[in-house]
C-alpha cells in the first residue's frame, strides 16, 4: 500500500535533525501546528478545553514532550502537569473526570540514563494525587513497543493507590489482545488506539487491514469485559463495530466513551456528542509539539502537502 510506504518514509525522516530544524522555524508551520495543537501554555490548553465543554465534549490533556534525557526536564514537565490540574479545577473543568490529563512516562522520566522507571513513577505519583485533588483521571500514552512492559508495570504500580489510572493499548501490536485480556476487569481503564510509533513486523501488524482486524478483536475483548473502553480512532467502521458491540454486550452509554484527537473531524465529535455518546477530545500543548505533528501528518497522505509547503517556504 502506497500510503504505508509514505508513512514509514515520513517517520524515518523525521528523525533527522536538518528536516527538524527546517520544519520547526518555517513560517508554515505555525498554522499547520494550531489545528491539532491547542497552543504553548497552560493557559491556552485551559481556553480550548473550556470552549469544548461548550459543544458537551470532554477533554484528556497532553503536555507534549517525550524522551526526555535531561532530569531538570522531567521535572518541570511533571510541575507543569500538577498546575494545569490545579488550573483546570480553579476553572471547574476537572470535576467527575470531565477534563484529564495524559501522560508520557518518557517526558517524565522513563528514559533517563539511571533510575529512570523509578523517577518517572515518582513523578506520576505527583501527577496522580494532584488529578485526585481535582476530581479526575489519569491516563498512560503508550510509546514504542521497547517500552511496553515497563509501562504496564507503572500502570500496576500507580493503581495500588489510584485504581483510576488509565493506560493505552496499541492494536497493531502481535501482544496487544492478550493485553486487553488482562486489563478488561471491573474499574480498568483502556483506551484503544491503532498505535503511531514505526514498529517492527516482529512486534506489529504492517498492513493496515491487519491492523483493524487486531482492533476489532481488541474491541471485542474490552467491550465483552468488566472494564471501562475508551475507543480511541476516527475510523467510522471502527466506531460503528464499537458501537453495535456495546449495544450487543448491553452497555449504557456512561460505561465507555469514544475519543479523538484535537483538529481531526472536529464535525464528527460534536455530532457523536450531541447523539449522547460521551466524546473526549485529546488536547496536546506546549512547545515541543514536533514529534506529535509528524505522527499526525504521516497519517494522511492529503496532510503531506501541508508538511512539504513548509519545507518549500523555508
Ligand atoms: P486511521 O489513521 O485509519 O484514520 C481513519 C480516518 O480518520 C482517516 O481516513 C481520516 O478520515 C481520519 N484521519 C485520521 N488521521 C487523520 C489526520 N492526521 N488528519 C486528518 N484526518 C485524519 N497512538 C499511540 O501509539 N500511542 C498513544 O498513546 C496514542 N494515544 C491516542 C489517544 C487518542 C485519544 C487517539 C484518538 C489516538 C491516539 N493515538 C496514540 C494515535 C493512534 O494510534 C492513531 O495513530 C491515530 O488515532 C490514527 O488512527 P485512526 O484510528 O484514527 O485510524
Amino acid at each position: 500500500d502506497p500510503s504505508d510506504l509514505l508513512r514509514a518514509a515520513m517517520l524515518q525522516l523525521s528523525d533527522s535533525d536538518l528536516v527538524r530544524g527546517m520544519v520547526v522555524r518555517a513560517p508554515m508551520s505555525r498554522g499547520v501546528v494550531a489545528r491539532y495543537v491547542a497552543g504553548e501554555t497552560v493557559d491556552e490548553a485551559v481556553a480550548v478545553t473550556a470552549e469544548l465543554r461548550t459543544t458537551n465534549r470532554l477533554a484528556t490533556l497532553d503536555y507534549l514532550g517525550e524522551d526526555t534525557t535531561d532530569r531538570a526536564r522531567a521535572e518541570a514537565t511533571r510541575d507543569t502537569y500538577v498546575r494545569l490540574l490545579d488550573a483546570l479545577a480553579a476553572a471547574d473543568l476537572a470535576a467527575y473526570g470531565a477534563a484529564e490529563v495524559s501522560v508520557k512516562l518518557s517526558a517524565i522520566g522513563q528514559a533517563l540514563p539511571a533510575d529512570g522507571d523509578a523517577i518517572a513513577l515518582d513523578s506520576a505519583r505527583a501527577i496522580c494525587e494532584a488529578a485526585a485533588r481535582a476530581g479526575t483521571t489519569v491516563t498512560l500514552d503508550m510509546e514504542d513497543h521497547t517500552t511496553t512492559d515497563r509501562t504496564l508495570e507503572a500502570l500496576r504500580a500507580l493503581r495500588v493507590d489510584f485504581p483510576w489510572v488509565g493506560a493505552v493499548l496499541q492494536a497493531y501490536l502481535h501482544r496487544t489482545e492478550a493485553d486487553c485480556r488482562d486489563l478488561a476487569t471491573a474499574g480498568s481503564r483502556v483506551r484503544l488506539c491503532k498505535g503511531a510509533y514505526k514498529e517492527p513486523p516482529s512486534v506489529a501488524h504492517q498492513d493496515g487491514d491487519d491492523v483493524d482486524l487486531s482492533y476489532v478483536r481488541c474491541l471485542k475483548v474490552l467491550m465483552a469485559g468488566d472494564g471501562y473502553p475508551m475507543v480511541a480512532s476516527h475510523d467510522p467502521r471502527l466506531l460503528d463495530i464499537a458501537q453495535a458491540l456495546a449495544g450487543h454486550h448491553g452497555r449504557s452509554p456512561d460505561s465507555y466513551e469514544f475519543q479523538m484527537l484535537l483538529g481531526i473531524r472536529m464535525n464528527e465529535q460534536k455530532r457523536i456528542a450531541d447523539r449522547g455518546h460521551q466524546m473526549r477530545v485529546y488536547v496536546p500543548f506546549g512547545e515541543d509539539w514536533y514529534g506529535y505533528l509528524v505522527r499526525r501528518m504521516a497519517e494522511r497522505p492529503a496532510n503531506l502537502q501541508f508538511f512539504l509547503r513548509s519545507l518549500a517556504t523555508n
